[in-house]
């Protein structure tokens, strides 16, 4: 039982298990206090490490990127309380790299010291490390319903470009009700219902305005940028 408690994993569709933690913004019940909104969930081996300083600025950087797409962060590693304090005050306060300075991580960063959060959300892979989490990344939606869950080694430093396109790919199918190709950017068109929803094999291949079939199971429509940024950014 305790074997299979340590590698539970929670799945894409699930609802996010709950918890209750410490943090450096004070307490917080996840994930009843991000009700309405989406929220990254993401862990980190350890404080005061490189490849981890780095993507907490970057992070920490692109947090009002995030919020105007009504998402908020939360970080988490197996570190103490006053370890993430100390280590957020060193970046805040010595740390320039890649153009940022004076850093300010505004957003909660989780003590975990049991290993209770990491472990229900299997961010110990024992296989890695049985003493850190590694890099994992949970979208978590504004209903609860964890729907991406990405997973990088130690070693690996995270792709932000990705983080950001992952956030904004979701919420535009959930908008549109539609689905996005290979690489999709906003911008670029979009993937249509699959057949039977959506008109018969033969209307679909003469398609018509901004629908482009390349076979009757794979059709797309023009989405333009601004239509994309007009439906999630916050006014
Ligand atoms: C780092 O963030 O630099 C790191 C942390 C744990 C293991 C390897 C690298």
């Amino acid at each position: 039982m305790e074997e299979e408690q340590m590698i539970s994993m929670p799945r894409i569709g699930d609802p996010a298990p709950a918890f209750k933690a410490v943090t450096t913004q004070g307490d917080i019940n996840f994930p009843a206090d991000y009700k309405g909104e989406w929220v990254i969930l993401f862990s980190h081996p350890a404080d005061f490490t490189p490849v981890c300083t780095s993507e907490f600025m970057t992070f920490a950087h692109m947090e009002e990127q995030f919020a105007k797409v009504n998402c908020k962060l939360v970080g988490l590693s197996v570190d103490g309380l006053y370890s993430h304090i100390a280590w957020l005050r060193t970046i805040k306060e010595k740390i320039e790299y890649r153009g940022m300075k004076n850093v300010e991580v505004k957003f909660p960063l989780i003590e975990d010291i049991t290993m209770e959060v990491a472990r229900k959300y299997g961010m110990i892979q024992p296989s890695e490390s049985s003493t850190k989490a590694v890099r994992a990344v949970f979208y978590v939606d504004p209903k609860g319903i964890i729907r991406t869950i990405i997973y990088y080694p130690l070693s690996l430093g995270r792709n932000f470009d990705e983080l950001y396109r992952v956030l904004i790919a979701l919420q535009t199918a959930d908008k549109f009700s539609i689905a996005t190709p290979a690489d999709w950017r906003p911008g670029d068109e979009v993937i249509v219902p699959t057949a039977g929803s959506c008109g018969t094999a033969k209307e679909r291949m003469e398609g018509g305005g901004d629908m482009k079939c390349y076979d009757w199971f794979f059709c797309t429509r023009k989405m333009d940028e601004q239509t994309v940024l007009d439906a999630l950014i916050k006014k």
